[in-house]
């Protein structure tokens, strides 16, 4: 951000020994809307202008976390000028419940409420703001049942969204009982609002004969294409979904706004006419999902030397009222508890916990982070104990090339670059000088303190459902030989877009300016996941570079055929298609082929190949790869006030080769970034009532810019990906947000130099938190 690093951003390809030369992909080309977005000329879904007769829809949410609806009052709401109609579950035409995995999940609240906020119907009026006011009219009679509030609470009543997972390697009781120490620890981290600028939103417009279109900001079109129709008891094919971009996603938009899109669709489907529904910032805190709180009981044991001997650890996750994707994201968190390092003896417990309130959802890393969080928490506790570096013992315990390589759940970890990663990154950071810097200012400093750590990550890259790692990709070349290419992930700020479009341009050999990357539209590639998993440019990358490749193979064969050379000595560069007896520009190649009627278009798809898993025993291979990082983190903290800043960062991490540095280092520190804000100063606070207290900017703090520490450093590991992936790449969207922990464990650091007491310390650190921990 303002770091000097990001200015020489450019250079950081020139770190990138022995790749191919590259033209379009390689290169820090600007993100593709970058400069519409600054204009204000990108549109967002509420800028597309609105058709004659559109209508305003506004949420009326239940104010009790558990109880009986016995009934709904809508007369003051009616008489209300402006008020068109009420909508609730008798207006839907198909199921009453959503079409979401588990099925557990009502469109509207039926008899009964689960949690403050959940929407029990929808006022639909001429104008927003008439709609909201109405809402608050109508009078509800709800009779108060006990509510679930903690997930303690929760699993000692069994409360689930579904069954608990227990995943075990060799016998950790046995390790445990023979181990020269143990430890045993208790904590909670908190969840996370995702706080997309755009909030969530849909407009859904009538077409002919009870066919939809639906405008929506969504991580995943084709979900919304399959609720909305289930909602209306139609075919799939009589919904059209499109997003051209979402001003900001991070998970919140994976399934949360396929909720918007169908209360929106029934209104519609009711009244006969357009109608949009916007969340206010404040009721998208109350009624959408986060990331999910966690709790944590553990045993660990180690020897001397800090290496680990037996790891029992249990996980309670709360799930909110319904399971949306509380199971494949307790799976996640299960998944990256071994982070960098070899568990030998092991068993992990994880309860998927019921709670009465939101229903919890994907939130950047996925659980992942839930997952790392412990076992570097482990070990810099292990540490303290034995008087050791952290650092040290996380370096006893990293996984190993040759043995100590396959993980917990089976899978041979074979592209390993942990050890010369993280001791390049203590190198360049000046790790071990600075420790000794900082407990010699500690030493002199009574009242502000400081703290350092350095902590890995290594996360899995795939669907862990192995049936979406699956995109397709439409690749059109006009007439002009201008082109446009479509996919079926979505753009969220991420970058997706201009990557694939790099990709699509250097296949065709044409300026990345010639290409043009479209909306996301169901009826343009169909069944698609959902853009997550940080595998977009992957899967859709891959799958649009196969569409081009179909192209130009057609437009090589013409050529050759012109020459009289073979189509494989065809090359496409610079904008030009060259053969040994000349040189044609592509547009006049293009030109003289559509003339020649050959096929301009095509579609490429593209499935990620040797993943396997088994989703009952949890073993097998989930990931095609692993994408790996380290990061150090220096803080300071104030012991009279507990308030503390992030000093310094310094980041290695590993994208393989890079498509674009630039959008590769803006993921990685605003990845880091809102890691930060999950670990420090953004607290979820439910009241005793069950009501979330904060519930706006004024009480929920998200890292401003004040907040970026001076020194941010970013560097690019210069290894190509190992696995075979597009132009030798590794995805990035998720895995720098763990890179964060770093700074709690830093925090950490410094209560223990203090003299305070870190094991108590739960996450986030905020000012009330380091003071606890002198308490
Ligand atoms: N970056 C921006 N600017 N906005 C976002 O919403 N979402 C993150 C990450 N980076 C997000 C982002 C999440 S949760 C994921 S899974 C990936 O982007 C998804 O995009 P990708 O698969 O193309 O990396
Ligand atoms: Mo990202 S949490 O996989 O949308």
């Amino acid at each position: 951000m303002n770091s000097p690093q990001k200015i020489q951003v450019p250079s950081a390809a020139t770190a990138q020994r022995g790749r191919p030369a590259l033209r379009a992909a390689g290169q820090s080309q600007p993100h593709e809307s970058a400069r519409a977005q600054v204009e204000g000329a990108a549109t967002y879904i509420d800028d597309i202008p609105e058709v004659r007769g559109t209508l305003h829809a506004a949420p009326v949410c239940s104010p009790v976390a558990h109880g009986i609806l016995r009934g709904v009052d809508v007369s003051a709401t009616l008489a209300m000028p402006g008020v068109r109609a009420v909508i609730d579950a008798g207006d839907i035409p198909g199921d009453p419940m959503l079409a979401a995995f588990a099925h557990d999940e009502p469109v509207f609240a039926l008899d009964t409420v689960q949690f403050v906020g959940q929407v029990i119907a929808l006022v639909v009026a001429d104008d927003a703001m008439t709609a909201r006011r109405a809402a608050r009219q109508v009078l509800l009679d709800i009779e108060p049942l006990d509510a679930v509030l903690s997930v303690h609470e929760a699993h000692a009543l069994e409360h689930y969204v579904l069954p608990a997972v227990h995943v075990k390697r060799g016998d950790a009781q046995a390790a445990l009982r023979r181990a020269p120490h143990q430890l045993e620890g208790r904590f909670e981290v908190g969840g996370q609002e995702h706080f997309y600028l755009e909030g969530q939103i849909a407009y859904v417009l009538p077409l002919e004969q009870n066919q939809w279109w639906v405008y929506t900001s969504t991580q995943h079109p084709g979900e919304v294409q399959h609720w909305v129709s289930h909602a209306l008891g139609l075919s799939n094919h009589a919904v059209t979904v499109e997003c051209r971009r979402m001003g900001g996603g991070f998970g919140g938009k994976e399934t949360q706004a396929g909720h918007l899109a169908v209360w929106a669709a029934v209104a519609a489907n009711k009244l006969r006419c357009p109608v949009k529904l916007r969340l206010d910032r404040d009721d998208d805190f109350m009624i959408t999902g986060k990331r999910h709180p966690f709790a944590y009981h553990y045993r660990v044991g180690f020897d001397d030397t800090g290496l680990l001997c037996g790891l029992d650890l249990e996980m309670l996750a709360n799930c909110g009222f319904s399971a949306d994707l509380s199971g494949p994201v307790a799976d996640r968190a299960i998944f990256h508890a071994d982070n960098a390092y070899f568990l030998e003896d092991v068993a992990i417990s994880s309860y998927r916990c019921r709670t009465n309130t939101q229903s919890h959802t994907a939130f950047r890393g996925f659980g992942g982070p839930q997952g790392v969080i412990v076992i570097e928490r482990i070990l810099s506790d292990i540490a303290r104990a034995l008087g050791l570096d952290p650092l040290d013992v996380r370096l006893r315990n990293l996984y190993g090339i040759q043995e100590r390589n396959v993980t917990h759940y089976q899978m041979k970890v074979e592209d390993n670059i942990l050890e010369p990663l993280i001791s390049q990154l203590a190198l360049t950071s000046g790790y071990r000088e600075r420790r000794e810097q900082i407990a010699a200012w500690n030493a002199n400093s009574p009242v502000i303190k400081k703290g350092l750590a350095l902590t890995p990550v290594k996360f899995g890259i795939s669907f862990t459902a192995t049936l979406f790692n699956q995109a397709g990709a439409l690749v059109h070349v006009y007439t002009d030989g201008s082109v446009q290419v479509n996919h079926g992930g979505t753009e969220m700020g991420q970058g997706l877009n201009t990557k694939v479009a790099q990709i699509v341009a250097d296949e065709l050999g044409v300026p990345f300016d010639r290409v043009l990357s479209t909306a996301a539209d169901t009826s343009k590639v169909p069944n698609a996941s959902a853009t997550a998993a940080s595998a977009g440019t992957d899967l859709n990358g891959r799958a649009a570079q196969f569409a081009a490749r179909n192209v130009r193979d057609n437009l090589a064969a013409f050529v050759a055929g012109l020459d009289g050379v073979g189509a494989g000595a065809v090359r496409f560069e610079g904008g030009q298609v060259i053969t040994e007896k000349r040189s044609r520009s592509f547009d006049e190649v293009v030109a003289a082929a559509y003339a020649n009627r050959i096929q301009l278009w095509s579609d490429g798809f593209y499935r990620t190949p040797k993943i396997h898993y088994d989703k009952t025993t949890l073993t097998g291979r989930p990931f095609y790869y692993f994408a790996y990082g380290a990061a150090v983190s220096e803080v300071g903290i104030d012991t009279l006030t507990g308030e503390s800043r992030v000093l310094k960062v310094d980041i290695l991490h590993d994208v393989g080769h890079s498509i674009n540095p630039a959008l590769d280092i803006g993921q990685i520190e605003g990845g880091f970034v809102q890691g930060m804000g999950w670990l420090t100063t953004e607290q979820l606070v439910w009241n005793g009532k069950g009501v979330l207290s904060t519930h706006a900017p004024s009480t929920y703090k998200i890292p401003a810019t004040g907040d970026i520490p001076a020194h941010f450093k970013v560097d690019l590991w210069p290894e190509a990906n190992r696995e075979d992936n597009v132009h030798g790449s590794k995805a990035v969207g998720e895995p720098p947000f763990m890179l964060a922990i770093s700074v709690f464990e830093a925090l950490r650091d410094a209560v223990a130099q203090a003299g305070g007491k870190p094991e108590g310390m739960n996450a986030p650190g905020t000012a009330e938190e380091v003071l606890r921990a002198f308490d």
